[in-house]
């Protein structure tokens, strides 16, 4: 179970759990919570549309998995009463793909590309012409006689998501209008967050309990909803229903949660870098092998949390542990291991 939890682009998440997640998503930018920032820069975008009767400018959604990426997507078509078509990279690889989507584009919509940071080459190419200048170039005939016909497109807007925008080329990143960058939330938020899933999921979930889910979910909404079901089911069997301190500990337990928020696979790099490694560095490949992940999931799932907490440094040599990472996991730290940080 607590492999699926943070599954970068969702393709381990089962049927139940994605239909259980889509529940839950905020329909609209007021019902969203947290990212203040983004929120705003968002509410001006689609006001200003509205405004002028057009479709709002290309917007760029990066962050870490789970944060609200698609859920921001959805609310953006939502908001400017448009019509959302999903997408994604991995999806578009050959040039007829993509062609096929943007000519197929009604006045207004709004194109939703996921990981469009694997999008391929000739995609990326086509992608900024229909970003700025609405046209896709069609060709027709093969070999020395094929021409390319221009087809006007009308004006849409492109959402991107992407778990990696250091991955994206400067001249596609440079065709949105803005980048909207989310971070990981706060234990408020996230209290905030499962309460209201609670209100959706019939549940009836003490304000402690709520805060206890919040503080070991990582920072991160996906799975602060996810524990919470998990404490539901817990709470159906064991506590007539009611989701209290006791039952969310007992359940988080369970599910091997700890008490930060570490997960299995995120205590596995930990334990990998200080005991394999001594405390490293030790670099992303070899750290990968050792967790039995592909690399990707490593460095998008588990290192930005475990970087922004402070239990692993990234430096040029590789990844290294901290002294709290040694102390959470109960290890004494080697000696003049901290002296590499200096
Ligand atoms: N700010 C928020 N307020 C309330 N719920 C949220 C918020 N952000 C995310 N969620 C919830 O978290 C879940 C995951 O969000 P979402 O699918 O949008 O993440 P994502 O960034 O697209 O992740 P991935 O990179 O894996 O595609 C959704 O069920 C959504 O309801
Ligand atoms: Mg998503």
């Amino acid at each position: 179970m607590s492999e699926n939890f943070y599954s970068p682009v969702d393709t381990d998440a089962t049927e139940s759990e994605r239909a259980a997640e889509a529940a839950l998503r905020p329909k609209a930018l007021s019902e969203f919570v947290g990212q203040s920032q983004v929120r705003q820069q968002l509410s001006l975008v689609v006001e200003a549309a509205l405004g002028r009767g057009q479709a709002p400018d290309h917007v760029l959604l990066s962050g870490p998995p789970g944060l609200g990426k698609t859920t921001l997507a959805m609310i953006i078509a939502n908001e400017v009463n448009s019509s959302l078509r999903l997408t994604s990279g991995p999806t578009l690889q050959r040039p007829g793909d993509l062609a096929a989507v943007l000519s197929s584009l009604n006045e207004g919509d709004v194109l939703f590309i996921d990981e469009i940071h694997r999008l391929a080459r000739t995609g990326e190419e086509m992608l900024y012409l229909a970003m700025e200048d609405f046209r896709v170039d069609v060709m027709v005939g093969k070999g020395p006689g094929a021409t390319s016909i221009p087809l006007p497109l009308p004006r849409f807007t492109v959402v991107g998501a992407t778990t990696r925008a250091g991955l994206l080329p400067a001249p596609l990143r440079d065709r949105f209008g803005f980048t909207a960058h989310l971070d990981y939330y706060t234990e408020d938020e996230l209290a905030k967050i499962v309460s209201r899933s609670a209100i959706k999921l019939d549940a009836e979930l003490r304000p402690d309990a709520a805060r206890e889910i919040a503080s070991r979910s990582r920072g991160t909404p996906r799975v602060a909803n996810r524990l919470l079901r998990r404490v539901q089911d817990w709470a159906e069997i064991n506590n007539k229903g009611i989701l209290d301190l006791d039952s969310a500990r007992a359940a988080l337990d369970l599910f091997e949660v700890d008490r930060l928020g570490l997960d299995r696979l995120d205590r596995a790099v930990l334990e990998a870098v200080c005991v394999r490694f001594g405390g490293g560095p030790v670099g992303l490949t070899t750290l990968s092998m050792t967790v039995g992940e592909e690399p990707e999931t490593v460095e998008t799932v588990a290192e930005p949390y475990l970087v922004r907490e402070g239990f692993l440094v990234r430096g040029p040599r590789g990844r290294m542990a901290t002294r709290m990472a040694f102390e959470h996991l109960g290890l004494d730290m080697p000696q003049g291991q901290d002296t590499l940080f200096n």
